[in-house]
């Protein structure tokens, strides 16, 4: 059965209540504030709601939401993320962005996978929490976090070596399977498209674990601008590396444009049509034509 659903990211959801001033005497927060501010302007939380309409109208079987659900990754923020998720109607995804691990503190409280815990079920390795695997279908969902804290002015996320390592356990066993295989990641993972102070510090090796497992499709966010892009795949196959623009950016700059993508995924095709905000509501592109998806075992 193929799996149809709704890709979005970074919605950033704004909530300022709770966010009281002895909070920001944290030093990381106090550069929050300004962003907050500037993000109130450049945001809209009412798209999200325009996006899960969509994917209703679409009768789109989940919502995929690639991380950076919040901005200063506050308990307050969390809680209001997450009304807002239970209320979609459809079962939901998401895995952790940078934003989502803002301080110190709230990595260290896991809050992240505390408040989304819901919206993350599913098969792991014992003892850790990513990579989790949503098998639907003949699809398999593989969720992964590189949400670590950063200094002022970085955004940088990283896999690390172990959660890589059951990352290549999980793609082999699911290529076995013959599943369709989707990756989620919330940085980029192609070199060079990510701006400075951006990076998955480990890409590279993330990339050498495509390369000897595969995987059907990867989708990612964190840039807030489409991103098209390939890894090679076993034997040089190319795996396609979609980035969606910010699910609530009201920028209509070519290219930035708040988006969501709706996909068909079965194994061996891949079908997206990309969504694009152009000031009053989402209009589609184009679909592309098919990507014929997969490394030859299936
Ligand atoms: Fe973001
Ligand atoms: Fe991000």
């Amino acid at each position: 059965m193929p799996l149809r659903f709704v890709h979005c990211s970074d919605i950033h959801l704004l909530e300022l209540a709770g966010t009281t001033p002895q909070r920001f005497f944290n030093k990381r927060l106090t550069g929050g504030v300004n962003l907050l501010l500037n993000r109130s302007r450049k945001y809209d939380g009412g798209m999200f709601q325009k996006i899960v309409a969509a994917a209703h109208a679409h009768e789109a079987e989940r919502l995929v939401i690639t991380g950076d659900l919040t901005n200063l990754a506050l308990e307050s923020e969390f809680e209001h993320v997450k009304r807002h998720l239970e209320a979609v109607g459809l079962p939901v995804t998401v895995i952790p962005g940078n934003h989502d691990a803002y301080t110190r503190g709230s990595a260290r409280a896991q809050r992240f996978e505390h408040y989304m815990s819901a919206f993350m079920e599913g098969e792991r390795e014992p003892g850790s929490d990513y990579p989790f695997v949503q098998r639907l279908g003949d699809v398999a969902l593989v969720g992964l976090s590189t949400a670590i804290p950063s200094l002022p002015l970085y955004a940088v996320g990283r896999v690390g070596d172990e959660q890589l390592a059951r990352l290549g356990r999980f793609l082999a066993k699911l290529r076995a399977e013959g599943l369709a295989r989707v990756v989620l990641i919330h940085h980029p993972v192609v070199r060079g498209v990510a701006k400075p102070r951006h990076d998955l510090l480990d890409l590279d090796a993330f990339g050498r674990v495509i390369a000897e497992h595969g995987a059907e499709l990867i989708l990612h966010g964190h840039e807030h601008r489409r991103l098209e892009g390939a890894l090679p795949g076993p034997g040089g196959v190319p795996v396609p590396v979609h980035g969606v623009g910010s699910g609530t950016y009201l920028s209509q700059k070519p290219g930035r444009h708040g988006a969501y993508s709706l996909y068909t995924v079965r194994p061996g095709q891949v079908t997206r049509t990309y969504h694009r905000w152009d000031g009053r509501g989402f209009v589609a592109d184009e679909p592309d034509a098919p990507l014929l998806a997969g490394t030859g075992s299936h």
